[in-house]
């Protein structure tokens, strides 16, 4: 099939590193789905998106949820539409096929040329919600019994998984699946990600605050650690509030944007106030009890 031949090298708002990159093409040349598993906000869901960008396909996103089951995925047989027209409509009921909807996996099934399909958080679920997944995933196909037919892909979707290994999944499920942990970014990856992001920031204010964030982050104790999206959160906050790179070192503005556990501020504040820096506990905004 020429479509597993498609390589994905990044595109210009996502930095995928090399091994990340290869990661991908390994799963797409080898028809299986990509498990990717990292800390919260390091670009697990955008990557999918970059995916498709990248090779220029459609993207379908499934977001799984704490009720969602596999078969929701394949398509729901809507019976109540179905008895409300019968009793209410004016047009024949008898074709069942009116009444199948698809899901996310239905839909990438039949789409007429191959899909990105996104399984956004799989750990959310149930389970046995990756397991009941495995055999459709495998031979891509699926049968609907209310009308007798068997729906098969006409193209192969590139399938992305994310977890944030809220569970742990099961080992059917992993022999599948190619595996890749994104590794939190380290300072030169994360100076190239905020640069697709803000490509004008000022370079000192950039680095007082990867400064002050990877300080942060090497405080031991802390319950959630702040992550990418937490510093570009906190890079906007800084740069709309006006502040200058020296005041970020010296007075930590907005923390909040950074820990969102009290926990973790407090132990912050804690190791500020030993440096004898004179912190204010607000630090500039509202704190959540
Ligand atoms: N490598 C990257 N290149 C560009 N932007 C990135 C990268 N990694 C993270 N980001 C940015 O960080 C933010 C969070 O990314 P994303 O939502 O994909 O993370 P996530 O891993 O799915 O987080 P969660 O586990 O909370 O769902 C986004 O705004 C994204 O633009
Ligand atoms: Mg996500």
């Amino acid at each position: 099939m020429h479509e597993n031949l498609a390589i994905f090298t990044g595109t210009g708002d996502y930095i995928a590193s090399n091994e990340l990159q290869n990661s991908v093409n390994v799963a797409i040349a080898l028809g299986r789905p990509l498990l990717i598993k990292g800390e919260p906000g390091t670009g697990k869901t955008m990557l999918a998106q970059s995916i498709a960008d990248g090779l220029g396909k459609e993207l379908l996103i499934w977001n799984i949820k704490s009720t969602t089951k596999a078969s929701d995925g394949l398509y729901i047989y809507d019976t109540v539409q179905r008895l409300y027209d019968s009793q209410f409509g004016d047009h024949d009921v008898s074709d069942i096929k009116q009444y199948i909807k698809m899901g996310k996996l239905g839909e990438a099934f039949l789409a007429t040329s191959q899909v990105v399909l996104l399984i956004d958080e799989i750990d959310k679920a149930d389970i046995e919600f990756p397991n009941d997944l495995l055999w459709e995933l495998d031979i891509m196909s699926f049968d609907i019994p209310e009308t007798g037919e068997n729906l098969q892909a006409r193209h192969r979707p590139v399938v992305i998984i994310t977890s944030n290994a809220e569970k742990e999944l099961p080992d059917a499920f992993l022999r599948r699946c190619i595996f890749h942990y994104i590794a939190f970014p380290d300072a030169s990856m994360m100076k190239e990600i905020v640069n697709v992001h803000y490509p004008e920031l000022e370079q000192k204010l950039l680095e007082e605050a990867m400064a002050a964030f990877y300080w942060i982050r090497s405080v031991g104790g802390l319950q959630k650690k702040p992550s990418t999206s937490e510093l570009l959160d906190w890079l906007q906050a800084l740069t709309v509030g006006g502040i200058s790179p020296e005041k970020v070192s010296a007075e930590f503005p907005f923390l909040g944007v950074l820990l969102k556990k009290d926990h973790d501020f407090n132990t912050v504040l804690q190791h500020l106030h030993r440096q004898g820096k004179q912190v204010k506990s607000a630090a500039g905004i509202p704190r959540s009890r």
